[in-house]
């Protein structure tokens, strides 16, 4: 197997191996091999799933081709060596562990079948083909590869590398190295502050933007929630590409065209060309929606840019806006919350306090607000010192302010909020701010 990154030749090579393991595969499920003594075959059944799977791998691995994917990576000769970390997930099909690679090579998630998983399972009671079963699974992780090779895109988890090996029984020969995220925790994430949120919403328009005008076509999600993603240095990536799938739906007349979804359906129009139009973009975008934007999006975001939530909201929700639209809509959104227009005009407060250039206070503990960047204290994102000053103002324990260096992901400081000025010591980038009133008449 190839080991260089990022060649074309290590690209070559590593759709070789691919479709060289393919024929193992292949001739392995012809044989059988497997069963009741005297009787070679796999149940027929299997068979014909396993040939399913191999012809849905095969048209990718053809799609393919013709692009630049990206070099093979680690192989298997990094993962030996590498120490384990424990799980860090499961589903129907894989589990994927943590893991050190040797030499410091870093930490990365190692995806392989869940043999104990219901998929592998739900398949052996009914062929009772243990091996088999695994090879089916084998492949779901193979298609999983051989899209993530092609797809390259900060919203898709990153594919370090992978290692086929062929000896043995295939099913368990298939790790996915991919760079090592964490677990969605939906719970925790509409307790972040809206811009994290809006970020998190953000990076999934995005990607399904990437998605919907893909190398290999319009990229539909059929398996489409919250645990098919991961957090990455506080980007959304989605992880599980098993269940993508680049066929747009075949018709024959508008009729066949509805997309369903538990509370609502969505008549769509039958191209001349027979594909159901825009399908696999729709149904992504009402997930996004359904799954995503209304839970993430909305509460306690700038009061001025709430229409503009509610139309994206609204747009989305009824699909009356494409991707290319919803695209537009959030970057709008962006620009008018980095540019302070979604201010509305208040009267000027900075001028009660006395700004000290080149200090900042002792970190203290100090009184919690919601929803805070730091649990020990009040730490929010600000477009200005004035809206700083605006907020310390509403918060009857505010006191004075400080503006350091931090930034987020907008660009925008960090105000500390702060109920009692402690000592302050020097800092070239920071600015105290304090109450006038606050200072009981001594002039500073
Ligand atoms: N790169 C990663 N870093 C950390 N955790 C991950 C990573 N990739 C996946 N996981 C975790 O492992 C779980 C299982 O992975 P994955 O979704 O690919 O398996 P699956 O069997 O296809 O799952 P499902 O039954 O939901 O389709 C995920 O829900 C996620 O929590
Ligand atoms: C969008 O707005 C219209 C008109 O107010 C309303 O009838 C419709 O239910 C809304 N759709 C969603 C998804 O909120
Ligand atoms: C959406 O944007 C893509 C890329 O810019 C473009 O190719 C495509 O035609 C646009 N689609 C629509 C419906 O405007």
């Amino acid at each position: 197997m190839a080991a260089a990154g990022g060649t074309r030749r290590g690209a070559l090579l590593a759709l070789l191996a691919l479709l060289s393991l393919l024929a193992l595969l292949a001739l392995r499920a012809g044989q059988g091999g497997e069963g009741r003594a005297g009787s070679p075959r796999l149940p027929p059944g299997l068979l014909e799933e396993l040939r399913q799977r191999q012809r849905d791998l095969r048209r990718l691995a053809a799609a393919a081709e013709g692009g630049q994917a990206e070099g093979a990576g680690l192989g298997c000769g990094d993962l030996r060596g590498a120490t384990g970390g424990g799980v860090l997930g499961s589903g129907f099909t894989k589990v994927v562990q943590r893991a050190a690679l040797p030499g410091g090579g870093g930490a990365v998630a190692l995806k392989s079948v869940h043999g104990a998983g219901r998929e592998v399972r739900q398949c052996e009671q009914r062929y009772g083909a243990p091996a088999g079963c695994r090879r089916l699974a084998a492949y779901k992780l193979l298609k999983e590869v051989a899209l993530l090779q092609r797809l390259r895109h900060p919203g898709i988890v990153q594919l370090r590398g992978h290692c086929l090996d062929s000896g043995g029984d295939p099913g368990a020969g298939v790790t996915a190295v991919l760079e090592l995220g964490a677990p969605l925790e939906m719970i925790q994430l509409l307790q972040t502050p809206w811009e994290e949120r809006f970020k998190i919403c953000l990076g999934l328009v995005k990607l399904l933007f990437y998605l919907a005008h893909s190398p290999l076509g319009s990229i539909v999600l059929l398996d489409f929630q919250p645990r098919q993603f991961v957090m990455v240095d506080g980007n959304l990536k989605v992880t599980d590409m098993d269940d993508a799938s680049t066929e747009e739906l075949s018709c024959k007349e508008d009729n066949d065209c509805t997309l369903d979804f538990p509370a609502k359906s969505f008549p769509l129009k039958c191209s001349s060309a027979g594909k159901c139009e825009g399908i696999n973009e729709k149904k992504n975008l009402f997930n996004a929606y359904r799954y995503f934007f209304t839970y993430l999006l909305p509460h306690s975001a700038p009061p001025a840019l709430q229409p503009f939530l509610s139309d994206i909201l609204n747009a989305t929700g009824d699909l009356r806006y494409g991707i290319n639209e919803t695209v537009t809509a959030f970057e709008k959104v962006l620009h008018l919350y980095k540019s302070g227009l979604y201010l509305q005009k208040r009267p000027l407060l900075l001028k009660e306090y006395i700004a000290l250039k080149g200090f900042r206070t002792v970190e203290a503990e100090d009184y919690k607000c919601w929803p805070s960047y730091s649990h020990l204290g009040c730490l929010l994102s600000i477009h200005s010192p004035e809206e700083a000053a605006a907020i310390c103002n509403s918060q009857s324990q505010c006191q004075s302010f400080i503006l350091t260096q931090q930034r987020t992901w907008t660009g925008r400081p960090l105000a500390s909020f702060q109920s009692s000025p402690t000592d302050l010591i020097p800092d070239a980038n920071a600015v105290v701010y304090i109450k006038r009133s606050a200072s009981s008449g001594k002039r500073l």
